[in-house]
């Protein structure tokens, strides 16, 4: 790949991927790495520029990240943001410490404007400052770039006008003037060229596939959601039949929904091996009602079936997975918390003995580029735009034992709370909503007769990444709606609870 490259060192903030995101919309690609990734693997990306990221640590606390002394010799521009600025003073021979005057959040900042980094800036900026510890003395030979109004040094330059860094976070929107910063960082400092764009992007990564995999055949398990589906597309786009995707139905998936997404691969012109394996997995769960013991068993035969079509497939060197970066960085607990989700729903807990080696095109970004991507791809909104939908399915929302019945039960009062989110207009603003059947029968009356039937809890929350979520506050008229519907049209069910609670100390699923 010819693009311009910004590596981002992870030091551990919560706003890596913010930088990252920042740099590509000013069309610049940009990449995150650990912070300690070797020096040959950041050298080989042939960087224009190196940002390092802010981090909860102190440099002096034991064992706390560093810089390699090769790095900081490399010639190549680096940008130090807060624990970065810290980690470039400390190297370069500064003091840094505990402030006295802690400043957290909000600040007002002069800017020494005399060089490429703060060019058209203005005198005085809001910035946003997120550390305890702060660099007292500049590093010798460095210049004093910025300043707060409370005394602390908000920036400063190496000698030789390679080595940057600021206390504050030009990437967060409360630094006024922050992609004012990073641009002068881009395209002053580093000499970048803006050609990351998203369309070439896409032939690029076609490219890169097709030069990964040769001639040799690869296979992808679909699951109907947006990152296994994008993946697939894009893959298939690149090297045609030589992929082939396994589309597994566990009989856990929703109403209609098999139909639903074999009616949009097949309009895709993806080769599809469709297996309905739903007995197979119903017989295994059968008398099963511990949560933990059903998403094992229910991984356990999703690979067992997997491996089974994968053998009369044949040939395969490559398996395609749509692993996103969430998934994939090692530091950061964003990373740590999706890759274990994960493990379920892409086929990452294949065997070893399996030999396939592991194609990731996706592994580099976030899930709106992936939508974004799909859009380019010319992926119908209605697989872009679905809620997240475990690995486990219905198993997990199937609460006590499961049996056809009771999933029938569920499937039905479910289609009726997403039928009436879509009609509201609310499905797209909603990050996830579904219905949970409990293992609790409650007393009735329904036409004067007495009932004893079960019980369905409605489950709708608000999340960016779903590692946090807060309940969605749907109105009471609607939530009404949906509440009568299931009990008059859903046989079995003569109550409806909502679940209230947020995550933490819920989780999203109930099991
Ligand atoms: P929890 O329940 O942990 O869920 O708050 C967070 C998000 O992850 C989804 N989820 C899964 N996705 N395989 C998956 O692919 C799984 O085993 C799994 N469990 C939960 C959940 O739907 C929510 O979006």
């Amino acid at each position: 790949m010819l693009l311009d490259t910004v590596i981002v060192l992870d030091y551990g903030s919560q706003y890596t991927q913010l930088i990252a995101r920042r740099i590509r919309e000013q069309k610049v690609y940009s990449e995150i790495l650990p912070w300690d990734t070797p020096l040959e693997k950041i050298l080989a990306k042939s960087p224009k520029g190196i940002v390092l990221s802010g981090g909860p640590n102190s440099v002096h606390a034991p064992g706390a990240p560093g810089i390699s002394e090769g790095l900081l010799n490399s010639g190549i521009p680096i940008l130090g943001i807060c624990y970065g600025m810290q980690v470039l003073a400390k190297a370069l021979g500064g003091t840094v410490e505990r402030g006295k005057t802690a400043e957290y959040g909000r600040a007002t900042v002069t800017f020494y404007r005399n060089n490429p980094l703060f060019e058209g800036l203005s005198e005085t900026s809001t910035v946003w400052m997120s550390h305890w510890d702060q660099v007292l003395k500049l590093p010798e030979g460095a210049s004093l770039l910025a300043e707060s109004h409370e005394g602390v040094l908000a920036g400063f330059a190496g000698e030789g006008g390679k080595i940057w860094a600021l206390q504050f976070h030009p990437e967060v929107v409360h630094t006024r003037e922050g992609v004012s910063i990073l641009r002068n960082f881009l395209f002053s400092v580093c000499a970048c060229k803006p050609d990351w764009d998203l369309g070439e992007f896409v032939e690029s990564m076609k490219e890169d596939i097709r030069e990964k995999t040769g001639e040799q055949r690869i296979i992808c398990g679909l699951s109907g959601g947006v990152d296994s589906s994008v993946a697939a597309v894009l893959t298939s786009q690149a090297v045609g039949d030589r992929l082939e995707c396994i589309f597994v139905n566990n009989g856990l998936l929703r109403q209609n929904e098999a139909e639903e997404v074999l009616e949009a691969y097949t309009a895709l012109d993806l080769k599809v091996h469709y297996v309905d394996a739903g007995e197979r997995f119903l017989e295994a769960l059968r008398g099963v009602t511990d949560p933990e013991r059903k998403r094992k068993i229910i991984g356990e035969t999703f690979i067992r079936v997997f491996e089974d079509i994968a053998e009369k497939v044949g040939g395969a060197v490559w398996l395609l997975q749509g692993t996103l970066y969430p998934d994939v960085i090692e530091s950061g607990h964003q990373g740590k918390g999706a890759a274990v989700i994960k493990t379920h729903h892409n086929v990452g807990g294949l065997p070893e003995d399996m030999e396939l080696r592991l194609l990731e095109p996706l592994r580099d970004l976030f899930k709106d580029e992936v939508r974004a991507i799909g859009k380019i791809l010319g992926i119908p909104r209605n697989i872009l735009g679905r809620h997240p939908f475990p690995g486990p399915g219905l198993g997990v929302r199937c609460l006590g034992e499961i049996t056809q019945e009771r999933l029938e039960t569920l499937r039905k009062a479910d289609a009726i709370f997403l039928e009436s989110l879509r009609q509201e207009g609310l499905y797209d603003s909603i990050w996830q909503a579904f219905c949970v059947l409990l293992p609790v029968r409650t007393v009735g009356v329904m036409g004067d007769i007495r009932t004893y039937a079960e019980a369905v809890a409605l489950r709708a929350v608000e999340a960016q990444d779903g590692m946090t979520a807060d309940w969605a506050r749907i109105d009471p008229v609607i939530l009404d709606k949906v509440a009568r519907r299931i009990c008059n049209e859903v046989p079995g069910v003569n109550r409806v609870v909502l679940d209230i609670t947020g995550k933490p100390p819920g989780t999203i699923e109930w099991e």
